[in-house]
């Protein structure tokens, strides 16, 4: 119950999905918690649920998440033990051609069929805005808030970074390209991150979830019976699966560990 008693936690795109439970498991394990999202009403309702502070702020945009960690420091006293960065977009938000595309894959593959096009397009249809935004979102967006928490845990020779990677970080999805790069990219991010902070005893993890039940991967569905049998586990993982890895990766238990990439994936995918 006090994993993480005393300290405080930034977890961003936290007002839902993986974010909200490793928000919600943290606050249960005794830290103080600041829910950050897009939306401040969004972020604020989760915030609500788990006696926490709320911060809005797109991570992709550098001025905004100076302002973000101006006003953290304020709610703090300028002190940050944790920071998860977690924020993130599939690139299929809104798309409802997407959803139809994945309906027919599902068709295809159910029926033993080859499947004629890829999950989300291919990379002659991805346009300059789309690449853009998904490496913004995730890897300008770790940057960012890796680089104002850095700011504030240097000083404190303490402090511990866990960034949402994925499976698709190392596995390459067809259609995916974007995605799969900027996970990539986190991913060695964390690395030299690690590296580099170690001597100022700041720890820097990944997390590269596999397959879980968030509304991320609600546009899947008719896909989830064919991900969960190809799933040694038999089946999806759900929020908590990621949670209480971020609750261990955030912990003491894991003060020996750093650089290093934990994969709940129920043994979809089997690396390193
Ligand atoms: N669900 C999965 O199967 C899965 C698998 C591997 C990795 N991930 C990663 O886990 C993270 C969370 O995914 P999820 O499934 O909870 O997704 P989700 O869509 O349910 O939640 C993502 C949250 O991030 C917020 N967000 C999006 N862009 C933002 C921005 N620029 N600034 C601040 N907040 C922003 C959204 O508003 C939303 O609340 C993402 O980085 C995702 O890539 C998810």
């Amino acid at each position: 119950m006090d994993r993480l008693a005393g300290k405080i936690a930034l977890v961003t795109g936290a007002a839902r999905g993986l974010g909200a439970q490793i928000a919600r498991r943290f606050a249960e394990e005794g830290a103080t918690v600041i829910v950050n999202d897009l939306n401040l009403a969004a972020a604020e309702a989760t915030a609500k649920t788990l006696g926490g502070h709320a911060l809005a702020c797109d991570v992709s945009d550098a001025a905004s998440v100076t302002r973000m960690f101006a006003e953290l420091r304020e709610i703090t006293g300028g002190r940050l033990d944790v920071l998860v960065n977690n924020a993130g977009i599939s690139g299929m938000e809104g798309d409802n051609a997407a959803r139809a595309r994945i309906a027919r894959l599902a068709e295809q593959a159910l029926a033993g069929e080859q499947p004629e096009e890829s999950l989300s397009g291919g990379i002659t249809d991805v346009s300059d805005a789309q690449w853009h935004r998904m490496i913004g979102v995730h890897l300008d967006g770790t940057f960012f808030c890796s680089r104002e928490a850095a700011r504030i845990m240097i000083p404190q020779k303490s402090g511990n970074i866990v960034n949402m990677g994925s499976i698709m970080g190392t596995f390459g999805r067809p259609g995916g390209t974007a995605y799969c790069s900027a996970k990539a990219g986190i991913l060695g991010f964390t690395r030299a991150l690690a590296h580099e902070l170690a001597a100022h005893t700041i720890r820097v993890n990944a997390i590269a979830p596999g397959w879980i039940l968030t509304d991320m991967t609600d546009p899947l569905k008719p896909m989830h019976p064919m991900l969960a049998a190809q799933t040694p586990l038999g089946r999806l993982g759900e929020p908590d699966d990621i949670a209480w890895a971020a609750v261990y990766l955030a912990s003491d238990e894991a003060k020996f560990v750093t650089g290093q990439v934990l994969s709940p994936n129920g043994g979809w995918y089997m690396s390193q």
